[in-house]
């Protein structure tokens, strides 16, 4: 199978289409980023990263940084996790308070806003945010083997400043008992999180270790791999989970900065980026392009 001939078909699709979605216009700092951008990275088993587009243009990946804190909370205190965050698909957006409300201050799942800000609460576990931001950042410069790869202080500002809801989300959690840490210090810690910066090759790189496939980063036991993976496929899209996992039938995690991380088990890990968002917050061209990319290369866990 030719895969790069497939990629450089679905970025000549791409370039043609004239609904490219919006971009974020929450975070003010990503408003203003040009939606006409399409890159898309794979990151094959045996070693090769093919890609397309603006596949080495940096882009803030948002959301698809709760694969990575899952990964070390799971890490740093095992499955009593599962206590104070559920597994269960939400049905709602992703930053939405409704469940908490009736459901005791636990979040559905670690994807949505409310459970990121739980699994970044029990990584921070005391410490000072720059010390565990540190730690995270290390840990995706290990996935990704490459250590040119930053924080952009101006997206967690620009955030910082008009984060009303997560911090509403966190200080309900606290009222629930489910914070630990104060509150300002583990949404400061999340909204840097969010703002790491990564090109299409870089992530597609990270996510090998998601990849289960030999001489890959192993950087979580198998068996938590396959747990990850199984939250990435049933609320990697928030509210549209079902429709990622019917359309393209892999696991996915999305950010409102445009990008999506997918795993192909055993085959590839692989980045798109398009900055328009769909209306669930998730990249428009990217899940298209995710679904010509499953249909044309045949991969599916299914
Ligand atoms: O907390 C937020 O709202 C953003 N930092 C991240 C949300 C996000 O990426 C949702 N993804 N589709």
């Amino acid at each position: 199978m030719d895969v790069q001939r497939i990629l450089d078909d679905i970025g000549t699709d791409m370039a043609a289409r004239p609904d490219r979605g919006l971009a974020a216009t929450y975070i003010p700092e990503l408003a203003g980023i040009d939606p006409a951008q399409f890159g898309l990275a794979v990151a094959l088993a045996d070693g090769r990263v093919l890609t397309t587009g603006d596949a080495d243009v940096s882009f803030s990946i948002q959301s698809v940084s709760k694969v990575f804190t899952l990964a070390l909370a799971l890490g740093r205190q095992g499955d009593g996790l599962w206590s104070r965050v559920g597994r269960e698909p939400s049905g709602h957006a992703f930053n939405s308070i409704l469940q908490l409300e009736t459901e005791a201050g636990i979040p559905r799942n670690p994807f949505i806003n409310a459970g990121a800000l739980v699994v970044t609460d029990t990584i921070l576990d005391g410490r000072a945010p720059k010390e565990t931001l540190a730690e995270l950042v290390q840990f995706v410069r290990a996935a990704a083997d490459d250590d040119d790869l930053h924080i952009d202080a101006d997206v967690a500002r620009s955030e910082q400043a008009h984060g009303h809801r997560n911090t509403a989300l966190a200080e309900f959690m606290a009222a629930h008992g489910n914070m630990r840490n104060p509150v300002e210090k583990t949404c400061g810690t999340y909204f840097h999180q969010c703002a790491i910066a990564m090109t299409c090759r870089q992530l597609a790189l990270a996510g090998r270790f998601l990849m289960g496939a030999p001489d890959m980063p192993r950087l979580v036991s198998p068996a938590r791999m396959r747990r990850v993976l199984a939250l990435m496929m049933t609320c990697g899209h928030y509210d549209a989970s079902g429709d990622f996992a019917f359309r393209v039938g892999l696991p996915g995690k999305s950010g409102v900065g445009g990008g999506i991380l997918v795993i192909a088990p055993g085959r590839a890990s692989i980045a798109v980026w398009s900055p328009g968002l769909n209306a669930n917050g998730n990249s428009h061209l990217g899940s298209i392009a995710m679904e010509m990319l499953a249909a044309r290369t045949g991969w599916s866990v299914f």
